[in-house]
């Protein structure tokens, strides 16, 4: 759409499942750079409503409710909660933040499926399911768990893999298995009903492949036409569940309208319920739609969902789907399952008054075109070398100068260098390219485009020498810091998208109101005479001890989740004293190590047991190199049954334990022992 066009804006951003708090993952992907683009709308004074809730459907809040042993909606009321006030604490500025639980949107999403079942636009099938005959129920989307067909992942679900990201028809899994009871799913048929997807293929083409070709991010434009050009099937939109909206027609009983069916007609209803104009936002053709959302959400948005509003008729279309790739965390997928993530609500807790740092980095780091990484360490050195050191250096210097100077007084401009003119005319040009970025969705170089600002401001004073100009030509100073506040004034007004809390501080600094766009590249933003409050530091630099806390916290987890997966194994039968003394273990050395041909996992050792010299063959070459366990004292059981292995006689067996990894590690005295010693 032609921006001339534009009345007004809808702004949706993906709605989170309410059965875990938010984590910087969906921040950077979705509601950090949505926050951006409305507070960008707003500040141009263009007509926007910014949509969120909690998706409080679907099996994933069913499963977890069963596991806790409390109803679904127990744990949507917490979890929407928590989400609820970490987003607000966070600033992200929603209009609303609704909820598809609310009476509201069982009606809106009703009403939507009845229409298009009045207008006869879905086909009906009946065929076989799986089903877990001891629970009773059918197996739809998570509640049953198998092999990934594409990439072997082997808790892949009924629905999708969350490991590779393909889209699963619960049939395509190997070796399905309920999710509820582990157990070997039977098939038993049931009825459903369908939207005819294919029949729209020639109009997504048409939509998708030709029209938006190029306004779409590539990465968006590329799912779709592989989607496309694979070919489309009618999908299922009735699940056979208790927790849902009901399916509202006869002969379904004991049916809900699929998660994916429901959720986006959310963002209507939302909508609907902040305000009694909500259908110029959804049916105006003057009405941008922009949903913002991360990669794995992007055929629902983007060929679902519009397939669902074409088929009712009169709704508008998205027009942009800006998806974001992944962000993942130390190296490693966030992972909510894992506890691999950094939840928004602990940051908040860890980090109170420091929303913007987290804001900056994920925006510097955005995953726009390719998946990213978040590390604490990055998170420090942003903070410190980039937001105290350029921005909120040349904040503080310009200042503090004016208090030193003038008493906090707007000095007047007086002759101008051409230096000066020069950095006036390009203090003019940055609101016009921030906002080219930010319309066209590329978040990371507007906030470039920010700290160029700053830096340019930084660049000035280093130049120019206020303090030192200041004993020789007290008129040159003036100018000098009279063009430093035009900048810092700007900075407030430019800044305000994408760090309101801190440019609010620093509004209250320069005693600036909330401008509007409209103002920002004016250099006289800061009039002569204004007068100035004291400054006091816009960013505080973090101390490594304050991200080494955060790190340890992941390594806890991580060692955590390595314990969970290789749980201790329980205690054998017991024995009698004569059968443990019937074990030789004595202390030895190993004097040589050599690996044995055309094996991975064997070594061949020269053990020193006080007894004798001998060979013992032990398993492992994949984690010690020879050389590095000549010397080593070991524990071996030196009256076991020869075995021969790759035709070497081994003679004994090391004693081994395993570490949380897997891997063997030696079990020695703790300290050096005579060889030969017994050990008992
Ligand atoms: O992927 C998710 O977390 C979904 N709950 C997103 C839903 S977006 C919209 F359609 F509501
Ligand atoms: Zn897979």
């Amino acid at each position: 759409m032609e921006n001339k066009d534009i009345k007004r804006y809808t702004v949706t951003t993906a709605l989170p499942y309410a059965n875990g708090p938010v984590h910087i993952g969906h921040l950077a992907g979705v509601y950090v750079p949505a926050d951006i683009y409305v507070r960008y709308l707003r500040a141009n004074l263009r007509d926007v409503v910014f949509i969120g809730g909690s998706d409080e459907h679907g099996v994933p809040i069913t499963i977890k409710a069963r596991k806790e042993g409390v109803s679904p909606q127990d744990i949507v009321d917490k979890y929407h909660g928590i989400i609820k006030k970490s987003f607000e604490e966070f600033g992200i500025s929603f209009d609303i933040y609704s909820r598809t639980s609310s009476p509201v949107h069982h009606q809106t999403a009703s009403a939507f499926f009845k229409k298009l079942y009045d207008d006869d636009k879905f086909i009906v099938k009946t065929n076989e399911q799986y089903y877990d005959a001891e629970n009773k129920m059918f197996l739809a989307d998570r509640y049953i768990i198998g092999t990934c067909p594409h990439c072997g992942y082997e808790k892949a679900y009924g629905d999708q893999c969350e490991s590779c990201g393909t889209s699963l028809n619960a049939t395509d899994l190997i070796n399905p298995k309920s999710a509820v009871s582990g157990n070997i799913p039977v098939m038993k048929e049931t009825k459903h009903w369908y939207l005819p997807l294919d029949q729209y293929e020639p109009w997504l083409k048409k939509w998708i492949i030709e029209g938006h070709k190029n306004d779409w991010r590539p990465n968006v434009y590329g799912q779709c036409k592989s989607w496309i050009d694979s070919g489309l099937h009618p999908r299922a939109v009735t699940r056979d569940l208790d927790w849902g909206v009901k399916v509202p027609v006869e002969g379904a009983e004991g049916k809900v309208l699929y998660v994916w069916f429901d959720a986006p007609i959310g963002y209507i209803s939302a909508t609907k319920e902040l305000t009694p104009d909500w259908e110029k936002y959804w049916k105006d053709k003057g009405s941008k739609l922009v949903h913002f959302i991360g990669k794995d959400n992007i055929v629902f948005h983007c060929i679902i969902f519009p397939a669902m509003l074409k088929a009712e008729g009169s709704y508008i279309l998205p027009d942009n789907v800006p998806a974001n790739e992944f962000l993942n965390l130390e190296g490693d997928k966030i992972s909510t399952s894992r506890n691999w993530a950094v939840w928004l609500h602990e940051y908040l807790n860890d980090f109170p008054e420091k929303q913007d740092v987290l804001r900056y980095v994920l925006t510097a780091n955005a995953p726009e075109t390719k998946d990213n990484d978040f590390t604490w360490k990055d998170f420090q050195t942003r903070n410190n070398s980039e937001l105290v050191g350029i921005l909120g250096n040349f904040v503080n210097r310009a200042l503090v100068l004016t208090q030193k100077y003038y008493h906090g007084i707007v000095p007047q401009r007086n002759e101008l260098t051409n230096f000066d003119k020069t950095v006036l005319e390009e203090i003019k040009s940055f609101p016009q390219r921030i906002s080219k970025a930010l319309e066209t969705y590329h978040f990371r170089e507007a906030l470039r485009e920010l700290m160029n600002l700053a830096r340019l401001g930084n660049k000035y004073l280093a130049d120019t020498e206020p303090w030192k100009v200041v004993k020789t030509d007290e008129q040159r100073v003036m100018t000098i810091m009279n063009i430093a506040l035009q900048i810092v004034g700007n900075i407030a007004v430019l800044g305000d998208v994408f760090l309101p809390f801190s440019m609010e501080k620093l509004r209250l600094m320069i005693n600036q109101e909330k401008y509007s766009w409209d103002k920002a590249g004016d250099i006289d933003i800061l009039i002569v005479g204004k007068q100035l409050n004291k400054p006091s530091l816009l960013f505080q630099q973090i101390e490594d001890k304050e991200v080494d806390y955060q790190v340890s916290k992941l390594m806890e987890t991580k060692i955590k989740n390595e314990l969970e997966a290789h749980p201790t194994k329980e205690a054998k039968e017991n024995i009698q004293f004569d059968d443990f003394t019937k074990l030789d273990i004595r202390v030895g050395t190993i004097i040589e190590a050599e690996k044995v041909a055309k094996t991975k996992k064997l070594l061949k050792l020269m053990v020193d047991t006080g007894i004798d010299r001998r060979i013992v063959v032990s398993g492992i070459a994949e984690y010690y190199k020879p050389e590095d366990i000549i010397g080593k004292q070991v524990n071996i059981l030196v009256n076991l049954a020869p075995k021969t292995l790759r035709g070497i006689e081994s003679q004994g067996m090391i004693l081994m334990a395993e570490d949380i990894s897997g891997k063997l590690v030696f079990v020695e005295p703790s300290v050096q022992v005579k060889n030969g010693s017994e050990v008992k």
